[in-house]
């Protein structure tokens, strides 16, 4: 469930449809779930993998594997840069959820302008938001209070699947919305490139929280009794489930509020604004539904906060289990300097957004998490012994010797992984 509280979050809300809706949307989504389960998932059943065996922080567990302390001191900054520059970006955007949560309550007790401030683009109200959110997840993992997150979580993870099946009704009742479920379910071939295939694949690393030692640190939290590829699988399915959901959310949405007179594409024809756009379009949809729709506004960003949180903890608490550990500093002081060092450059982007935000999106996503996911790959499949990942694995699974799971992964992790991302990026090049 904590492995299914950090993939769900902005990447299936906000990222998954926004990235859907600009690249064609169906031809986006069969490309997603084609990378999802070829690729991302044998790599998050080796990076869990990784984790259990290390029973410890990122460096330890790589340490443990291949034997050279600065190979894996190296490895795992890598890998905390990683996620350091994704919470950077990450609060931002659960910080617009914030205020979007914030404003039908403002605007109930008369206090329109604030209301106005929270859900308009501009400098003050993201840098507030933003710190205000990192401020929080700073607070959660100090407190160590991650177990009362999870629980709550997992509690209020079927109030958020049931909120956005009665959504996805209700805007099928109205006009538009069949026009935004053709563009995501019937696939317009011309719409494939290399570019969407590499954003799929940045996407999908992404959302199941790949690459960045997130899944090592869980990994390690998981009982010996757990099976870890049935454990993936399910991870994989349910963070797959909700942003297939949201999609068939927001897609239609889109053309909903399209009908109710909000632009949502340029004269050129491409999305406008797309970072932001999933923001408009929700407020344009509760708005349509009369004297709830505030209510059911609060109710919906107040879950989406807490999935973001969910995630956000997972970011922040790889550098800090890392620096307790290795560096054998206090929780409070770890929490203190990287969260700080996290909010700079969440400024830093947030004064030059125009040409940051994208670049770090990208870089992070699209670069670093996809080929650090490849080096975990790499390290369980060619540097680790065989007979040792086969006992690991067998914790949990006694007769994986026998399956065919078995029989594929490891060559598969050697060469299938590598051979296949090189592919996706030479196609680019
Ligand atoms: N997967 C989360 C989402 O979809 C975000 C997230 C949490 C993440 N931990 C991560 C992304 C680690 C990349 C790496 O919103």
């Amino acid at each position: 469930m904590a492995a299914a509280g950090s993939a769900v979050g902005l990447g299936n809300v906000w990222g998954f449809p926004t990235q859907a809706a600009s690249n064609g949307g169906a031809v986006f989504l069969f490309v997603y779930l084609a990378m999802v389960f070829v690729l991302a998932l044998p790599m998050l059943i080796s990076e869990l993998t990784i984790g259990r065996y290390g029973q410890g922080n990122p460096v330890r567990a790589l340490n443990k594997i291949v034997s050279n302390r600065s190979a894996a001191v190296i490895m795992g900054v890598m890998a905390l840069t990683a996620a350091a520059l994704i919470l950077s970006f990450y609060s931002i955007i659960a910080g617009w959820l914030m205020g979007f949560f914030a404003s039908p309550a403002l605007d109930m007790v008369g206090l329109t302008g604030a209301s106005t401030w929270l859900e308009s683009f501009g400098l003050g109200r993201n840098l507030f938001l933003t710190l205000l959110f990192m401020l929080l997840t700073m607070h959660v993992v100090r407190k160590g209070v991650t177990d009362g997150i999870e629980r709550w979580s997992s509690r209020l993870m079927p109030v958020l699947i049931v909120l956005f099946i009665l959504l996805i009704i209700y805007i099928f009742t109205q006009e538009g919305a069949l026009e935004g479920l053709k563009l995501y379910l019937v696939p317009d071939f011309s719409y494939f490139n290399a570019d969407l295939v590499v954003n799929a694949m940045g996407q999908a690393f992404f959302s199941l929280s790949l690459g960045v030692a997130v899944m090592m640190v869980y990994g390690s939290y998981l009982p010996k009794d757990a099976n870890i590829p049935k454990t993936a699988t399910q991870v994989a399915l349910i963070d797959t489930a909700i942003a297939f959901g949201a999609g068939l959310l927001i897609l239609p949405a889109m053309f909903v509020a399209r009908n109710n007179g909000v632009e949502i594409y340029s004269d050129a024809g491409t999305l406008l604004n797309s970072d932001t756009l999933v923001f408009t379009v929700l407020p344009a949809m509760f708005d349509t539904m009369g004297a709830v729709g505030p209510l059911i506004s609060m109710v919906f960003f107040a879950l989406m906060i807490i999935a973001a949180l969910t995630s956000s903890i997972s970011l922040l608490e790889v550098p800090v289990s890392c620096a307790i550990e290795e560096l054998k500093i206090s929780r409070n002081k770890a929490v203190l300097t990287i969260g700080i060092a996290v909010s700079l450059i969440a400024i830093l982007i947030i004064f030059n957004f125009g040409a940051l935000f994208g670049l770090v999106v990208n870089v992070a996503t699209v670069y670093m998490q996809p080929l650090l996911g490849l080096l975990w790959a790499i390290v369980t499949g060619w540097l680790w012994s065989r007979a040792t990942v086969l006992e690991e694995i067998r914790n949990g699974f006694d007769d994986v010797e026998q399956t065919l799971f078995w029989r594929i992964w490891p060559n598969y992790l050697r060469f299938v992984c590598p051979v296949l991302m090189g592919l996706v990026f030479a196609a680019t090049i």
